[in-house]
């Protein structure tokens, strides 16, 4: 039944016309056929396919990429397409490590065009000081079963916003992005020019050599500048990715930024890029894992470092007590403890984490605040980038993952 809805100032007669909608309401509910609701809806099962909290993979192939790196090709698990995504987004790993459930993330470094195919590929660089990637060099192995996220994080090429030519400076497994787009632009799926500054330490060390040749030799809009670090070589940029080099590549043209690596890439590329003065359009940046060095982050309350809190938290009509140390986000906190709490990006930016902050303060760096102002206003916080500086009470949502 239509209705209709004129829009002007409202008056006495307006508030008369109103006093009519209960039975204009009832006229249309009850003209309403009988038959019962559909019992599955397509736009649900759309959202599902886009949208999926959690996907099932199977490791399809494990191969050396670089000195220290290993890509692992994942096939979905019934055989049907994964999520699409964006080329330089991540999927994030649930994975169980003894008694501890956590999170990691990991760039999709393939070909949007694979997803349609159930094929991603993650590219895990090792750290021996790290938990998760020594554990996954390791004990991975082909044929095992996997659970992942669906496609996440902001770090892709938006034509609205971006330049048509962008500036990739990516550091050691930082690549993984910037391969997705390489591809990306390859197959059509985006378009724009892309230039990649490639630090890597020595040649032996570089991930996705072969591929990264092959793909800028067979499309134009692809430029790769391999830079070496620690040995000189014919045929190489030498040094770090200095503000020269940037000029070098970039002058004289408005060019998007987009950067991927470490955190000490990162605190000497802003000092890099601030000397150019160029017309920079964006400079935007992927962040993977938290802060390890609260303590040296500007406004880090001295008196707490090296302390352990208190932390009662609040879950699911349960209360845990758990220790907390001032160094380690709480999200760790809550893992170390056994907890299963949400996560993804694990660097303040997605909200997955998103819990209350009932008592007690944290610190959270400024560059890994990621809160909406609601959130500041009702007092939540992301514990992938907070870090107790009091005991505290908190209440963490469910995460009703099974693995
Ligand atoms: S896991 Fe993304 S904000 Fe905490």
């Amino acid at each position: 039944m239509a209705l209709n809805v004129k829009i002007g100032k409202i008056g006495p007669l307006d508030m008369l016309k109103f006093s009519k909608m209960p039975d204009v309401r009832e006229q249309v509910i009850q003209s309403t056929p009988l038959s019962p609701l559909p019992k599955a809806y397509a736009s649900n099962a759309k959202a599902e396919l886009y949208h999926p909290k959690w996907q099932k993979v199977v490791i399809d192939e494990i191969r050396q990429n670089g000195a220290d790196a290993k890509t692992l090709v994942l096939k979905s698990e019934n055989g049907k397409a994964l999520a699409p995504f964006r080329a330089g987004q991540y999927i994030s790993l649930a994975i169980t490590i003894g008694q501890t459930c956590t999170t990691r993330s990991y760039s999709l470094c393939g070909s949007p065009e694979w997803a349609y195919q159930g094929i991603y590929n993650i590219t895990v660089k090792r750290d021996d000081e790290g938990f998760v990637s020594p554990f996954i060099h390791d004990h991975f192995e082909v044929g095992q079963k996997l659970t992942i996220s669906s496609p996440e994080g902001h770090l892709y090429y938006e034509p609205i916003r971006d330049c048509k030519k962008v500036l990739a400076l990516a550091g050691g497994s930082g690549i993984t992005p910037f391969m997705g787009m390489a591809y990306a632009i390859r197959d059509g799926f985006e378009d724009f020019d892309l230039t990649i500054i490639f630090g890597s330490r020595k040649e032996e060390g570089i991930v996705y050599r072969k591929e990264l040749d092959e793909v800028a030799a067979a499309c134009s809009k692809v430029h790769i500048v391999h830079v070496l670090s620690d040995e000189e070589k014919e045929g190489f940029e030498h040094g770090f990715i200095s503000a020269d080099l940037i000029e070098k590549y970039a002058a004289g043209e408005e060019v998007t930024v987009f950067m991927c690596g470490p955190q000490a890439m990162y605190n000497f590329l802003d000092g890099e890029i601030g000397k150019l003065g160029l017309d920079f359009k964006h400079v935007r940046r992927e962040l993977f894992g938290t802060i390890k060095d609260p303590w040296n982050q500007e406004g880090y309350p001295e008196e707490i470092h090296g302390k352990t809190y208190q932390v009662k938290v609040v879950q699911c009509g349960q209360i845990y007590d758990i220790p907390a140390s001032a160094d380690e986000p709480l999200l760790v906190a809550f893992e170390r403890a056994g907890l299963k709490a949400p996560s993804r990006c694990r660097s303040g930016e997605c909200g997955w984490c998103r819990s209350r902050l009932l008592k007690g303060d944290v610190f959270i760096p400024a560059k890994t605040d990621g809160r909406r102002w609601s959130d500041l206003e009702y007092g939540y916080i992301h514990p992938c980038s907070s870090f107790p500086a009091s005991d505290l009470e908190v209440e963490v949502p469910a995460e009703y993952l099974n693995l």
